[in-house]
């Protein structure tokens, strides 16, 4: 499906076919609205008096055929009386989306002078794409249920050359988005570590510089802890780097984005129950994340210097799999006793979250990771949990977060817990018991990490998303782009003097 904006002048509205959207609050209708009204001899009006359509956030009002119109329905979205942030747009947006995919029409015009900013109206067009998304290049039959919705949607206004500049950096959003879900959603059998890197290669043609550490690379840097969990596995382990330089100095120190990309775990030895493991397949989600995060950024040419560093591997049991009780030197020169081969994520970002402060010298690093079933346990679905050794970097990120509607919420870091990972043979284990189990895992990411600005996001709860929200289908949500996104744009872009 594509959204577009076109000029459209208020006089097309009566003579244009399919579905016609127009916006009304409580108190007013739009101008658009308005013309839909004459147009219709009342229409809306009318459904208003008799309270069958209010003009709430979200309402949706359909009536088909309308009188004295030529389209086969008219859709009337309630904006509410409140002020129509961009947030709301987007919400908005999400609702209209789901509506129109319940409807068997090729095109849908959605007249939209009157609601707001050009921001706004890009808001609304980034919440119908977000809405709208879906994974279906597995399915051979169609299915009526799903395969609805108008394949293309026009947004006019009488001038749209300013929503169409704003829509630039809110269709990024949504772009990358979708690259993370799209990650998210491929089976362990096409998205493996290699097929997982030839998929990074293509963000090179948006100016991402992509590079690649192969297993004898990461034996030559000692990077055995993430080596490690791929032992079992017929496929080869990957790490890429993708640089975006859109600073004006491409020296300046960098954010890093680290991500946890195991494309499928099955727990290795210390295996998992059968039941529910072919969710594993996004075990690789906070790779997902920093790719799509990448994706935004450079379709955006975001002036920030921003690495995204993923370490792709399979956890699989087999006769050449790393053991409970072996101990590996990660790359810190740390020792490591394996109690658990199913609390690899933190094995993998020990090597690669060293890796990238001593290669980058970053400003400030942020690693996300499908981490821990505990993070579900605390938080739920509804909120990642995040751990900081900074607070000016975890402000920033709450304010991101929060700007963006997108639910997180930190938790303690602390001495108690890293004595919970003490080992009797090595330095550390990579479990620390029953008790506080996210936080024990972040203590463990914490051991290799410098002083500099660092924070963890545990998005076991939210990488896929339960039921459809306004703006995220079900399945894999994405969660984290905007966010990070936001943080980049709002601590880490020089702001152009244009
Ligand atoms: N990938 C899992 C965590 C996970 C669980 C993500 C559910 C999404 C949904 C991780 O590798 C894992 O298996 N963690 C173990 C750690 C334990 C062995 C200390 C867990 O959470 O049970
Ligand atoms: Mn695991
Ligand atoms: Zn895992």
């Amino acid at each position: 499906m594509t959204v577009s904006f076109r000029d459209l002048p208020l006089s097309d509205l009566p003579k244009t076919l399919g579905t016609v959207a127009v916006f009304a609050s409580p108190s007013a209708l739009t101008e658009a609205a308005q013309a839909a009204d004459e147009a219709s001899g009342g229409a809306i009006t009318r459904a208003q008096n008799a309270e069958r359509f209010v003009g709430k956030e979200g309402e949706i009002l359909d009536i088909p055929a309308p009188a004295g119109m030529k389209a086969s329905r008219l859709l009337v979205v309630g904006t509410g009386d409140d002020e129509t942030t961009p947030n709301r747009a987007r919400t908005i947006g999400g609702k209209l989306g789901a509506s129109l995919g319940k409807l068997d029409e090729t095109g849908a015009t959605i007249f939209a002078d009157g609601v707001g900013s050009d921001t706004v109206l890009a808001s609304i067009a980034l919440g119908i794409r977000l809405r709208r998304y879906t994974f279906t290049k597995y399915r051979t039959e169609t299915d009526a249920s799903l395969d609805r919705g108008p394949g293309k949607v026009v947004i006019g206004v009488t001038n749209s050359a300013g929503a169409e500049k704003a829509d630039i950096d809110a269709n990024a959003v949504a772009e990358g988005t979708f690259f993370t879900r799209d990650l998210v959603s491929e089976p362990a059998n096409i998205l493996y570590p290699e097929s997982f890197t030839q998929r990074l290669q293509d963000l090179s043609e948006l100016g991402v510089e992509v590079s690649v550490l192969d297993e004898d690379d990461m034996t030559k840097l000692g990077m055995n802890a993430l080596l490690a969990v791929g032992l079992g596995s017929r496929r080869e382990s990957r790490v890429v780097i993708m640089k975006w330089l859109g600073a004006d100095d491409k020296n300046a120190a960098p954010f890093c984005a680290v991500g946890k990309g195991v494309t499928f775990d099955t727990g290795g030895i210390s295996i998992k129950p059968a039941g529910g493991m072919e969710e594993m397949t996004m075990d690789m989600g906070g790779a997902g994340v920093v790719s799509g995060l990448m994706k935004t950024l450079a379709m955006r040419k975001a002036k920030a210097n921003v690495i995204g560093v993923v370490g792709l591997t399979e956890n699989m049991p087999d006769g050449n799999a790393t053991r409970p009780g072996d101990i590996v030197t990660a790359m810190s020169g740390t020792t490591i006793e394996i109690i658990n081969t199913d609390a690899e994520g933190r094995l993998v970002l020990a090597d690669v979250l060293y890796y990238t402060q001593k290669e980058f010298k970053p400003k400030a690093t942020i690693n996300l990771a499908t981490l821990t079933g505990a993070m579900i346990v605390a938080l739920g679905y509804d909120k990642a949990g995040f751990f900081s050794n900074d607070d000016g970097l975890s402000s920033q990120l709450q304010a991101a977060a929060d700007a963006e509607e997108e639910g997180l919420w930190r938790l303690p870091l602390g001495k108690a817990y890293d004595d919970q990972i003490k080992s009797k043979l090595a330095d550390i284990k990579n479990t620390g018991g029953r008790h506080a189990g996210s936080i024990t895992a972040a203590q463990f990411l914490k051991r290799f990490v410098n002083d500099s600005p660092w924070a963890h996001i545990d998005i076991a709860g939210v990488a896929l998303s339960k039921e459809a929200k306004p703006t995220v289908p079900k399945g894999a949500s994405g969660w984290g782009v905007a966010t990070l996104d936001r943080f980049v744009r709002d601590n880490f872009e020089e702001k152009s003097s244009a």
